[in-house]
């Protein structure tokens, strides 16, 4: 009998800030994530060297980006894995420029499936493929993290990935950082618990090899 493959779980820290709020709560998501099984890897965008999209279109005809940088074998990486875990502190009320910057570059993958319908997910894929959004923001706002959501909803689409949850901490001048937060280190254990045990679960019921 073979064994099923282990899960991989990439993380995605999108802070230019190394080892800060952001990636310290990414690193607990990730330990979850081993406590359940995962193969997992983590990949810093400041250590990458990637442009912004140009909008030149060139990828509407072919389906390949005309820059040759880091970022589309970071995408063949999201491909790849069952699990994102896509990190970014709010800046000015958003994603930060180096995770928007990555986003934008996955263009190309947009116009295979929407324009020359080349590529395409079925639904059993997108829902064995699980995405995770980690954010953590100084301010106590309520909605601090509202301007985010609909980009990394829109990421997700394009990258056949089901947007599973949010974890997102809130506060954290107050808090003198995540390390002061009472419950968000632990909940991202948890989670990285939990999305890696639901992926396993939709494999053993056969959704999306
Ligand atoms: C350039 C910049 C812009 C920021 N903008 C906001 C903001 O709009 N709202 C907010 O609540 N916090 C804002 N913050 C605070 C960060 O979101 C917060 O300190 C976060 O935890 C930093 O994460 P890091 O340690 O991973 O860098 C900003 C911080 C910086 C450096």
């Amino acid at each position: 009998m073979t064994m099923p493959a282990e899960i991989f779980v990439l993380g995605i820290s999108g802070s230019p800030r190394r080892h800060g709020n952001t990636e310290q709560l990414l690193d607990a998501f990730m330990e979850g994530a081993v406590s359940a099984g995962a193969k997992t890897e983590k990949t810093v965008l400041k250590g990458l060297t990637y442009a912004p999209c140009r909008g030149c279109n060139a990828c509407h005809k072919n389906g390949a980006c005309v820059l040759d940088d880091d970022a589309p074998p970071l995408f063949n990486r999201i491909l790849g894995a069952d699990v994102i875990a896509l990190a970014s502190p709010i800046y000015s009320m958003g994603i930060t420029a180096e995770l928007k910057g990555l986003i934008d570059r996955s263009q190309y993958i947009w116009a295979q499936k929407f324009i020359l319908k080349t590529r395409f997910f079925t639904t059993a894929h997108i829902i064995r493929h699980k995405g995770i959004f980690i954010s953590t923001a100084g301010s106590s706002w309520d909605n601090v993290f509202d301007s985010a959501f609909p980009m990394i909803t829109a990421f997700f689409n394009t990258m056949g990935i089901e947007y599973y949850d949010n974890i997102i901490a809130n506060n954290l001048d107050e808090f003198h950082g995540i390390m002061g937060h009472p419950t968000a280190l632990d909940d991202a254990r948890a989670k990285g618990y939990e999305v890696v045990r639901a992926v396993l679960k939709t494999r053993e019921m056969g959704a999306g090899q």
